[in-house]
């Protein structure tokens, strides 16, 4: 066996003349959880669906769970769940209904199938509403039924295509505890994402793509270490130890002074690892320092610093930006 779950060489999909995927390569390892970060158009769901074989790429290679997908396409079937990014579900029947079929779809026997659902829909904790209508369910209820019906067939790989998009705060939180369940479980999760926080939260490394091309790829707090470092604030006693304390934290990064004349403002990296010494030395230099703190930059700012963009373009998004650019700035 392959000591890999995913394995992408170069591959690229052109739709008549357009490439919307423009040769991707990256390596999955068995019981990761792997996200593809990008906006919209960005190639994910082209990516995952030449992954998950729905359509053939134009070129490159994709094996996924040992097997070629252009090659072997029924075998990685075999291998892999799917939760597409538009939800499959018949609205008119049952989960338990849903389940059953689809477990005929792949062949599983009936009394297996039955023990396996009723797991499952524990699991995502739908197993009260098993014999209501999908029609009766709210997105997220939905989403986290897609879930454990991809794991029916007891996948090697689990595909999931913006598992939480459009649901609102509190159903996206629940849909990311069955996906972190499923990590601590040691199953292999390929998502796409167009949520920082999401990616963030919940992947071991992160593909950041756009225009068809992976810009960067990383685990998400070594992404963010790209952005250049920490912000970190240190509030001195008064403004004369203030001042001391700008010339002694010099050393560490970018620093100045902030608009009240008491914080000193570090762009430093790997912050928490800093702090400590910074407060040390201060206290042999006999400055008082009375508060610190510190942010650490978002995949969000990783984005902007790759591309010139933003993520996401929406109102809130950039009112976040804004207090950043500010406290940045000390205003
Ligand atoms: N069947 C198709 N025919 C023509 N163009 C397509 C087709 N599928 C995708 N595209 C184009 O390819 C590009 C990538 O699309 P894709 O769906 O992979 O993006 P995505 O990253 O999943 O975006 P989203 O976040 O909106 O789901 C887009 O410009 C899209 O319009
Ligand atoms: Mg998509």
């Amino acid at each position: 066996m392959s000591s890999y779950a995913i394995i992408a060489e170069e591959l690229r999909k052109s739709f008549n003349g357009f490439e919307a995927v423009r040769g991707v390569s990256f390596k999955v390892r068995y019981g990761e959880v792997y996200g593809f970060l990008g906006p919209n158009g960005a190639g994910k769901t082209t990516t995952l669906s030449m992954l998950t074989t729905m359509i053939k790429p134009s070129g490159g290679r994709g094996i996924v769970a040992g097997y070629d997908v252009v090659e072997n396409p029924v075998e990685v079937r075999k291998r892999i769940g799917v939760v597409f990014q538009d939800p499959t579900v018949d609205r008119d029947l049952t989960a338990w209904q849903n389940m059953m079929i689809h477990a005929s779809i792949y062949g599983i026997p009936r009394s297996d199938a039955e023990k396996r659902a009723r797991e499952l829909l524990e699991f995502v904790e739908l197993d009260k509403f098993a014999h209501k209508p999908l029609r009766s369910y709210s997105g997220g209820m939905i989403r986290r039924f897609e879930i454990a019906r991809a794991l029916l067939a007891e996948p090697e790989v689990v595909f999931m295509d913006e598992p939480t998009i459009g649901l609102d705060p509190q159903a996206r939180a629940k849909v990311w505890e069955v996906i972190q369940e499923l990590k601590r479980q040691g199953v292999t999760v390929f998502l796409t994402t167009h949520y920082m926080d999401e990616a963030d939260r919940l992947c071991d490394r992160i593909a950041v793509i756009d225009h068809g091309r992976i810009i960067a790829e990383g685990a998400p707090d070594e992404l963010k270490s790209r952005v250049g470092g920490d912000t970190v604030y240190l509030r001195a006693i008064d403004s004369d130890s203030a001042k001391k304390l700008l010339a002694l934290v010099s050393e560490y990064g970018e620093a100045k002074l902030a608009a009240d004349n008491v914080t000193v403002v570090l762009v430093a990296s790997n912050a928490p690892s800093k702090i400590p010494q910074i407060i040390s030395s201060a206290e042999r230099a006999g400055v008082k320092i009375v508060e610190a703190r510190y942010n650490r930059p978002s995949l969000d700012d990783v984005f902007l610093l790759l591309t010139g963009r933003r993520l996401r373009d929406e109102e809130g998004d950039w009112r976040i930006w804004g207090r950043l650019v500010r406290s940045r700035l000390g205003r």
